[in-house]
């Protein structure tokens, strides 16, 4: 099966469907950090650069040299969709998932899967949602959705996503739960050392949970492990926060601090993390004084550690934080491929 991702970011969504043996051939995103990033860590697909509000199908079929499309993935980014009564205006902000319809509308492959923010279910009263079913539903799709939590997939983190998934024959039905028990913090984390390690370095100690052992996969060094130097009242200040705690376990005068009510969080080792950001430095590891490592970070996402982030720190924050978890990726995958 031959799959095309729109707006591939670095390829967390990709990563998950070639994990479950799909052929992703192209990938595309307008941000150039995450297509570098994208074409060193999906060999056998090729990210292109290109403004998905610009282009149209047309334009990249000289690119596919006439290899079929029979999955579009993707996540458009939906700034906000203009309402007006009890319908979606076609304007500017809803461009970019019109272009996605475009797409499916243009290669009709067997089946599609986009990705969202989970309030997309509940804008203006379910009015968007309903347009995105009609839409699909119009081309000939049976289009369902749901909104799945990363942890139950295995993940260490409690991220939820909307995902609609249209088939052209047939009507999917989401993965059930995967896992008995939710993999925690400390289980994706705790071999992870401290201070810094150079890109390439050996890890510094075995593997010490599945988890570890399934994230290693094989691989043998270590990249973006360079921590983040805090000044010392930061230091100070999160120092005072437990493993799972938050502002509210700081004195008084130090609680408004920061004026965002996940300032100070720390994750707890033993529960999944809750979402990570994209680099905002509110969030701190369960037991270092510091924000975890692009590592550390892409383990929350259940990247393994062979996949490898470009680009400068905050792209790469950003990258990892912008994916949908791999393992949730390969979830939908393997189930969509028993429809395919
Ligand atoms: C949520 S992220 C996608 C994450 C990706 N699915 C993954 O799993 O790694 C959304 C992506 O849309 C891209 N994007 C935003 N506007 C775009 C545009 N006009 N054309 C192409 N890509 C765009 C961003 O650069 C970003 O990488």
């Amino acid at each position: 099966m031959n799959a095309l991702d729109l707006f591939c970011g670095c390829g967390g969504l990709s990563l998950g469907f070639e994990k479950a043996g799909v052929n992703v051939i192209m990938g595309i995103d307008s941000w150039q950090d995450a297509v570098k990033t994208f074409n060193f860590n999906h060999k056998n697909s090729k990210g292109i650069c290109r403004d998905l509000s610009k282009i149209t199908p047309e334009d990249i079929d000289n690119e596919l040299h006439g290899q079929t499309i029979d999955i579009i993935i993707g996540g458009p980014p939906c700034q906000g969709f203009s309402i007006a009564g009890k319908r979606v205006i076609d304007d500017d902000r809803n461009k970019l998932y019109k272009n996605f319809v475009k797409f499916v509308a243009y290669y009709k492959p067997k089946a599609f899967v986009l990705e969202n923010v989970p309030n997309i279910l509940s804008i203006g009263n379910g009015i968007v949602k309903d347009s995105i079913i009609k839409d699909f539903s119009d081309l000939g799709y049976s289009v369902q959705y749901k909104v799945l939590m990363a942890s139950d997939y295995g993940t260490p983190q409690n991220r939820r996503r909307a995902i609609f998934v249209g088939l052209q024959k047939g009507k999917f039905e989401f993965p059930e739960k995967m896992v008995e028990k939710y993999t925690t913090s400390f289980e994706a984390l705790s071999d992870l050392p401290e201070n810094s390690v150079e890109d390439g370095d050996e890890y510094p100690t075995k593997p010490l949970s599945d988890y570890q052992k399934l994230i290693r996969s094989g691989c043998h060094k270590l990249y973006n492990h360079q921590v983040t130097e805090h000044n010392a009242k930061t230091v100070e200040i999160i120092s005072m926060v437990p493993d799972g705690g938050n502002y509210k376990d700081l004195p008084k005068e130090l609680q408004n601090t920061r004026r965002v009510h996940i300032a100070w969080t720390r994750l707890n080792s033993q529960k999944p993390s809750f979402t990570i950001d994209t680099g905002h430095r509110h969030h701190f590891h369960y037991k270092f004084n510091r924000i975890p490592t692009v590592r550390e970070s892409a383990r929350i996402q259940s990247f393994p550690d062979e996949f490898i982030f470009l680009g400068t720190k905050t792209s790469q924050y950003k990258q990892v934080g912008n994916a949908v978890p791999p393992l949730l990726a390969q979830a939908i995958a393997v189930k969509l491929l028993k429809y395919l």
